[in-house]
C-alpha cells in the first residue's frame, strides 16, 4: 500500500474510532447493565496474545485431539473490575505490560434499541473485542470512552479487552511520573441501551457572566434527529422550555430564569429533565458564574479565595486506585475537614463520582490532563492526543458546576514547542467551553535572595497562574519567609498550586532538618509558607501538596518512604500529621 494511502487509511480509522468513542452525557442516568465484578484474566508480559500465533481475542477452545491453547481464560485467574491490577496480586505490584480481560453477559438484542459498551477509564492503552470482533481501541488512562455494538449481540456475549500500561516517550504522561502506574480497567464498565434516536449530549449552564439566563444546547444521535421537538424542564424554577433540533440534530437553548446560584456555602443543584419523544434524561445541575477580574477570581461576581488541597485518585489505606462514590466521599470529606472549599484533582481527570460529589458538597475543582513534566512536545502527535483527552474530559464534565478550572499541564519545561502546543490546547478548550477558566501549574518562578519572579511566557495564555514551589524542602529559603517578595509579569490571579514537605507519621525530630522526615519539619515548612503567603497581594488560592501520603515507584528511601511519597498532611492511614493542624488553622482563621 502506497505510503500516502496508508496514512489516509490510518487517519480515517483513527477518526472513526474517535467518533465512535464519543461518549453519552451522564451515563449513570441511562439504562445500563453493569459489568463490574470479577473478570477472567490472562497475564501477557510479552504481548504474545495480540498476534496471530496465540490470538487470545479469538478465545479458542480445543476441539480436535491435537488442539491445545496455552493462552486460555479460566475462572481460576480473575481480577476485580473496577480496580487496578497492581493492588490485587503481589506479582503485579510493579507490572507494566499487558493483561487480557474477559467478561461474558447475557443480553438479547431488542428491535429499535442501540447498545454501547462504556468504560469509565482504562490505563493506559486498550483494544476492545466484542464477541471476538475488534470494535475499537483507546489511548489515555483517565477519560471515558465507548463503542457501539448494536447488531453484534448474541444471547450470550463476551467482551475481551487487551490492556497495556507500558510507559512510552510519546504517551501522556510519558516515561517518569511521581504516582503509581496503576494499570487495568480502573473505573466502571457498563452496557448502555438507548432508543434508536437518543439524547447523546447536552450542555446546560448559566450563560457566561449572566445570572438570569440558562443557555446551552442538546445534541441528538440517530436517524431522523433533525427538526425533533425537545423539552427541557426544571420544575423547581417552573421552567418548561421547548426547542427544535436543527439539521445537525442540535437544539440551542436560551432560558430566561434566575436560579439560586451554586456556591460552597450553598451548593444548590436542580433536577433538570430533558425529554425527546423517544428518550428522557435527568441530571442534577448547579448554576454559577466564574470569571477573573485583574488579579481577582470572582464566583458569582464576588471575590473568592481558594482554600485548596491537592489529591491523587488513591485510597491510601488500601494502597489502590480510587474509583467509587464511597472513595470520592471519603477523599472530599477529608478535604472539607481540613477547611477546604477547593480541590486540585492532580494530575489527570479523576472518576466521574468525585466530580459529582464535589457538586453536592460545594467544593470547587481544578481538573487537569496529565501533561506532566517530560512531555514530547516536539512530536506533532502530542497535540492530537492532548486534545482528545481534553475533549473526553470536558465532554463528560462540562455540566458540573464544581469545576472552575481546566488545567493544561504540570511543570512542563519552557520551550517553543511547549508553548505552541499548550496555546493550541487552550484555544481548543475555549472553543468548546468558554465558561470556565484555564490554568497550568508551572515550577519555574525565579527565586533569588528575597525575590520570587513569575515570568514564564506560558502565562500569557492562562486566565489563572498556578505556581508549584517547594521553598523549605527542595529549595532552601533564600531569605526569611516573611520577607519574601513575589513579583509577576502578569496582572493575573495566582494559585500556589503546590508547596509542602515530607514527614513520616509518628516520626519526630528537629524542625530545622529535612533529612529525617520529622513531622516537626513538615509543620515548620507550612508555618514558613503561610508567613510568606501573607505578603503576596495577587495570591488567590493555596493548594498544599498533598492531602495524604501516596504511592510512587520513585520514592524508595528505605526507612521513611518505602514506595510512598510522604508529603501528605495525612498519613497513608488517614491520620493527621502536625502539618495538618497548621494548614487547618490557616484556613479556619481566613474569612469565607
Ligand atoms: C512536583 C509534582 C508532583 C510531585 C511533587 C513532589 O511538583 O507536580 O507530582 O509529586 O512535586 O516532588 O512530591
Amino acid at each position: 500500500m502506497k505510503k500516502v494511502t496508508l496514512i489516509a487509511f490510518c487517519f480515517i480509522i483513527g477518526l472513526y474510532s474517535m467518533l465512535c468513542a464519543q461518549t453519552l452525557q451522564n451515563v449513570y442516568a441511562r439504562h445500563t447493565i453493569s459489568l463490574n465484578g470479577q473478570w477472567q484474566v490472562i497475564i501477557d508480559p510479552f504481548n504474545a496474545g495480540a498476534g496471530n500465533w496465540k490470538p487470545v481475542w479469538k478465545d479458542q477452545r480445543p476441539t480436535g485431539k491435537s488442539d491445545f491453547y496455552e493462552y486460555a481464560f479460566t475462572d481460576a485467574v480473575t481480577l476485580k473490575v473496577p480496580g487496578d491490577w497492581n493492588s490485587q496480586k503481589p506479582e503485579l505490584k510493579y507490572y507494566e505490560s499487558t493483561v487480557w480481560y474477559k467478561k461474558t453477559f447475557t443480553l438479547k438484542p431488542k428491535p429499535g434499541k442501540r447498545v454501547f459498551i462504556y468504560f469509565g477509564a482504562v490505563n493506559y492503552q486498550c483494544d476492545v473485542y466484542f464477541n471476538n470482533q475488534l470494535v475499537g481501541s483507546h489511548e489515555g488512562g483517565f477519560t471515558p470512552f465507548q463503542f457501539e455494538v448494536t447488531g453484534k449481540l448474541r444471547d450470550t456475549n463476551s467482551v475481551i479487552i487487551r490492556v497495556n500500561n507500558q510507559r512510552k516517550p510519546d504517551n501522556i504522561p510519558a516515561m517518569n511520573f511521581d504516582w503509581w502506574n496503576y494499570g487495568g480497567i480502573t473505573r466502571d464498565v457498563s452496557i448502555i441501551e438507548t432508543p434508536e434516536s437518543y439524547i447523546q449530549d447536552y450542555n446546560i449552564q448559566l450563560a457566561k457572566n449572566k445570572s438570569d439566563i440558562i443557555a446551552g444546547w442538546v445534541q441528538l444521535n440517530g436517524s431522523g434527529n433533525t427538526s425533533q421537538p425537545i423539552l427541557i424542564k426544571i420544575p423547581e424554577l417552573h421552567v418548561s422550555y421547548a426547542a427544535v433540533t436543527d439539521a445537525n440534530g442540535k437544539a440551542w437553548i436560551h432560558i430566561p430564569s434566575s436560579p439560586v446560584l451554586w456556591s460552597p456555602g450553598n451548593p444548590k443543584l436542580y433536577d433538570v429533565i430533558i425529554t425527546l419523544s423517544t428518550d428522557t434524561v435527568h441530571d442534577l445541575i448547579g448554576f454559577r458564574n466564574i470569571e477573573v477580574k485583574g488579579t481577582e477570581i470572582l464566583l458569582n461576581g464576588k471575590s473568592v479565595f481558594l482554600k485548596g488541597i491537592n489529591i491523587h485518585e488513591e485510597v491510601p489505606q488500601e494502597a489502590r486506585r480510587a474509583w467509587s462514590e464511597a472513595d470520592a466521599e471519603m477523599l472530599l470529606h477529608w478535604a472539607k475537614e481540613l477547611g477546604c472549599n477547593f480541590v486540585r484533582l492532580t494530575h489527570y481527570s479523576h472518576n466521574e463520582h468525585i466530580v459529582r460529589v464535589a457538586d453536592k458538597l460545594g467544593i470547587m475543582l481544578w481538573e487537569e490532563v496529565p501533561l506532566w513534566q517530560n512531555i514530547q512536545f516536539s512530536n506533532p502527535a502530542i497535540l492530537n492526543k492532548a486534545d482528545t483527552m481534553l475533549k473526553e474530559m470536558i465532554t463528560r464534565d462540562k455540566n458540573r458546576c464544581s469545576i472552575i478550572l481546566w488545567s493544561m499541564s504540570n511543570e512542563t519545561s519552557p520551550s517553543v514547542y511547549r508553548n505552541r502546543t499548550i496555546t493550541a490546547m487552550a484555544e481548543y478548550v475555549r472553543s468548546i467551553d468558554s465558561t470556565r477558566l484555564i490554568t497550568s501549574a508551572i515550577n519555574d518562578a525565579h527565586i533569588k535572595d528575597n525575590t520570587a519572579t513569575i515570568d514564564d511566557s506560558l502565562c500569557i495564555v492562562l486566565d489563572v497562574i498556578g505556581v508549584n514551589e517547594y521553598l523549605g524542602w527542595y529549595v532552601p529559603w533564600s531569605a526569611k519567609p516573611e520577607e519574601m517578595v513575589w513579583n509577576s509579569s502578569y496582572n493575573k490571579p495566582l494559585i500556589m498550586s503546590e508547596f509542602g514537605a515530607e514527614s513520616l507519621y509518628g516520626n519526630h525530630g528537629s524542625a530545622d532538618s529535612n533529612g529525617y522526615w520529622a513531622e516537626e519539619r513538615e509543620a515548620q515548612v507550612y508555618k514558613d509558607q503561610i508567613a510568606m503567603f501573607k505578603n503576596i497581594p495577587f495570591l488567590r488560592g493555596t493548594c498544599p501538596w498533598i492531602l495524604a501520603d501516596f504511592r510512587s515507584e520513585t520514592r524508595l528511601q528505605p526507612v521513611y518512604q518505602q514506595g510512598w511519597n510522604r508529603k501528605g498532611l495525612l498519613s497513608d492511614k488517614g491520620l493527621k500529621k502536625k502539618a495538618w493542624y497548621v494548614m487547618h488553622q490557616f484556613y479556619e482563621e481566613m474569612p469565607d
